[in-house]
């Protein structure tokens, strides 16, 4: 029996997956009778989307969980559901040290929330974290606005012209410092007809822009058959499928583990017009020897490699990466080769963090653990220089013509991104909507964003 009017509130932390994860879960319980809340302290349910990757993101969650105690206390038929990554590693001490939390739901039960809500009883927490090994097609709901919903209700309440898809799930790469093989389970692509389907009905209902989304795209198909007709089909075959919707006018995607990059996919930036000239291609250390202690794979050489062959095949093509500082046994050498890289490349942008031992990896038990002291020093210097760096590179987009899609309107300005992945602020002008693509002019470079104005005629 649907429940009628319940508020829930979400709240996520992590990755684009924990995001698309909380459209899901907004989607079931909209489905099942529950109202969107714009207060977490008024709402009858609420579900925080944890992050397990560093030790950080998953703290954040924790306070939150511990200041939403206080507010049950003075209202006690409020749900508390912890959902994502930490939720799927840590039921049970989560349980032991939270009791007040109702429902534990693992990476795998999100879409089963509002019948677990239903069959609560008072007192006690229903734990649901199984992994399923066994299955090969995962659960996903479709991500596009539900016609039978009032507009209100919607659970895409950000951005409508830009969506994310999923096109797999979990990750069997075991870098030895991550959690995600242990959090998101072992490594299944979606069936290609099931994403084209959703990406088309995506573009239909008039979305500009597609995020494919996964823990390493480009190892699409490789673990099990997505095609109709049961033969290859990968991630360059899956884009180049995408990117012919007619009316798709941006494509991305991400994450991507270098040494699954094949000249195919490379070349897919050369010859797809809508496929953005942006590339998130985490590098994690510019040292060999952190790298194969990582697990990753793969050598800074045949990395450099690829990074130019980018660069040949889409000259304009904006490289930004993840940078791991103080990984066990990172010496002043080793991390002077990862400055070294960000000189090479000069990434046009980049996620850097302290290494941060994580329950289950391997990694938390290797020798030559560095001080935090030195961890931040190393961490301020890369950041200093990529600063640096990232401003130069913007420079380079001085007086350029560049497309927009506009993803705010604020009362005095105008917020829009270019393909490159650049956030661009412009002086506000009426008759400008969500969503359009406009032609800017780039007149002023930060190390953030640049600013811009309009090209005569608009
Ligand atoms: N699938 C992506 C990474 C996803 S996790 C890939 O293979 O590149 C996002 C980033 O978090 C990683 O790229 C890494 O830089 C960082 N990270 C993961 N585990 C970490 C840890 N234990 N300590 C610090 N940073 C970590
Ligand atoms: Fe983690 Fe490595 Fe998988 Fe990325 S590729 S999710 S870093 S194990
Ligand atoms: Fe965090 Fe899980 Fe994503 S650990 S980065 S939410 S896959």
């Amino acid at each position: 029996m649907p429940v009628e009017n319940k508020k829930y509130y979400i709240k996520t932390f992590g990755c684009q997956m924990n995001e698309r994860d909380s459209e899901i879960m907004s989607q079931s319980l909209l489905r099942n009778g529950y109202v969107a809340g714009s207060d977490i302290e008024l709402a009858d349910c609420v579900i925080v989307n944890t992050c397990s990757i560093r030790g950080k993101a998953e703290q954040k969650a924790l306070s939150l969980l511990g200041y939403l105690r206080k507010i049950k206390d003075s209202r006690p038929g409020m749900k508390i559901v912890v959902a994502g990554c930490v939720a799927q590693q840590e039921a049970q001490s989560l349980v032991e040290r939270m009791p007040y939390v109702d429902l534990v739901v693992g990476t795998q039960h999100i879409y089963d929330i509002p019948q677990f809500l239903l069959g609560l009883e008072d007192g006690g927490t229903h734990i649901q974290t199984d992994l399923e090994s066994d299955y090969t097609i995962p659960r996903f709901l479709p991500a596009v606005p539900s016609p039978s919903l009032p507009e209100e209700t919607q659970p895409f309440n950000e951005f409508q012209f830009s969506r994310f898809v999923t096109i797999m799930q979990g990750c069997n790469n075991y870098c030895t410092y991550c959690v995600v093989p242990y959090t998101r389970g072992r490594e299944v692509s979606r069936l290609a007809s099931h994403i084209l389907e959703e990406a088309r009905l995506l573009v239909a209902s008039g979305v500009k822009e597609i995020t494919l989304l996964g823990q390493n795209v480009n190892s699409y198909g490789k673990t099990n058959t997505v095609s109709a007709d049961g033969g290859p089909y990968f991630f360059a075959d899956l884009l180049r499928e995408v990117s012919e919707i007619e009316g798709l006018q941006r494509l991305r995607f991400t994450t991507s583990n270098p040494k699954d990059l094949t000249d195919e996919l490379m070349s897919c930036f050369r010859d797809i017009e809508n496929l953005c000239p942006h590339f998130h291609l985490p590098v994690q250390s510019g040292s060999n020897a952190v790298l194969q202690a990582m697990n990753r794979r793969y050598t800074v050489e045949q990395y450099l490699e690829k990074v130019n062959t980018l660069h040949k095949y889409c000259p304009s093509i904006a490289i930004s990466t993840d940078i791991i500082v103080g990984f066990p046994g990172e010496s002043d050498d080793d991390f002077e080769k990862t400055m070294e890289l960000l000189e090479t490349v000069r990434y046009h942008g980049s996620f850097s963090f302290k290494y941060s031992d994580r329950p289950g990896t391997r990694s938390q038990n290797f020798t030559g653990k560095v001080k935090e002291e030195v961890k931040s020093e190393r961490l301020s210097h890369f950041q200093a220089r990529q600063n640096a760096i990232s401003l130069e590179r913007n420079r380079e987009y001085l007086g350029k013509i560049q497309k927009i899609l506009v993803e705010k309107i604020f009362p005095d300005s105008i917020k829009g991104r270019t393909g490159s992945n650049h956030v661009v602020h412009l002086p506000y002008r009426d008759k400008v909507s969500l969503g359009d693509l406009l032609d800017v002019k780039i007149t002023f470079a930060g190390k953030q964003s640049l600013k811009a104005i309009f090209t005569s005629g608009r």
